[in-house]
């Protein structure tokens, strides 16, 4: 595996490809990340990932600086799973002036749910996709992208943009991977003490008795249904931001018979200090 660390050679890294599977991280790696690695190696002639922690997307109480940086076993694990590229610039590399050209995502997917609990998140996200699209893609007639499906908001979020742009990448949502309890794969796990890490698995439940409730009781009784596992789950000790279900497509809520509808319960809740998200389609 190549490691790179400019942009320059990125592109002579890249040169002999027409068509590069990608997978952006922000790093301290997991099997959902490898997972993507490894689905990525039969979707493109060659498989790019990055490892940046991308400061535009963090507010300026979250956890930039702590973020763990832990970049060479994230080189050997990517190594070991067939990655053939890794792209990990430097900030000065992606960002050597202050960004002020920002891509702004459409407010009525984006400052929703994770949007609105934390602003300008998903215009951090997309500025430095785009920039990573660029840097992997740019003189490609096509591409591969790959994301995981736990941060939900953000694939649909990644795939509208590409339409938009009309960008000839592919975008693929993976499963998520989870621990064997239930618990989603997430590099913030780590942040967890013993204690919270066995009461972590209470938000995938607890999006999937909504999914249930809301089977049985339509869309008439979300309100309700929302409040109370909220509610149940602030009662195990958590601090939610949200439980809710929408339309798959635009993240909208449901209305109507909800029989042929395509659905997702999502959730966004805080334990001690650590903040988990999950999803569940149904
Ligand atoms: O999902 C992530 O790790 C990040 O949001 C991403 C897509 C790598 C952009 O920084």
């Amino acid at each position: 595996m190549l490691i790179v660390h400019t942009l320059a050679d990125l592109r002579a890294a890249l040169s002999g490809s027409h068509k590069p599977a990608f997978v952006a991280t922000m790093g301290n790696l997991h099997q959902g990340h490898l997972d993507l690695v490894q689905q990525a190696r039969a979707l493109g002639d060659m498989t790019v990932a990055s490892i940046f922690v991308n400061r535009l997307q963090f507010a300026p109480h979250e956890d930039f600086d702590s973020y763990p940086r832990t970049l060479s076993e994230d080189a050997a694990q990517l190594k070991a799973t067939g990655c053939q590229v890794l792209f990990a610039p430097a900030e000065a590399e992606l960002y050597p002036q202050a960004q002020t050209f920002k891509v702004l995502p459409d407010p009525a997917l984006a400052d929703i749910l994770e949007g609105h609990f934390r602003p300008g998140f998903f215009t951090g996200v997309c500025t430095v996709v785009m920039k990573l699209f660029q840097a992997v893609f740019a003189g490609k007639a096509a591409g591969v992208a790959l994301f995981g499906m736990k941060d939900y908001q953000q694939q649909l979020v990644i795939r509208h943009m590409v339409r938009q742009f009309a960008l000839p990448i592919e975008i693929v949502t993976a499963a998520t991977r989870r621990a064997d309890d239930g618990l989603a794969l997430s590099s913030r796990n780590g942040y967890l003490s013993a204690e919270h890490r066995i009461e972590a698995v209470a938000l995938s439940r607890a999006l999937q008795q909504l999914a249930l409730q809301t089977r049985q009781n339509g869309a008439e009784a979300l309100p309700a249904l929302e409040a109370q596992a909220l509610q149940a789950l602030n009662a195990r000790g958590w601090q939610s931001d949200y439980l809710t279900v929408r339309r798959r497509t635009d993240l909208l809520a449901p209305e109507g018979a909800l029989a042929d509808q395509a659905l997702v319960a999502l959730g966004a809740a805080r334990l001690g200090k650590t903040r988990l998200i999950d999803n569940l389609e149904f």
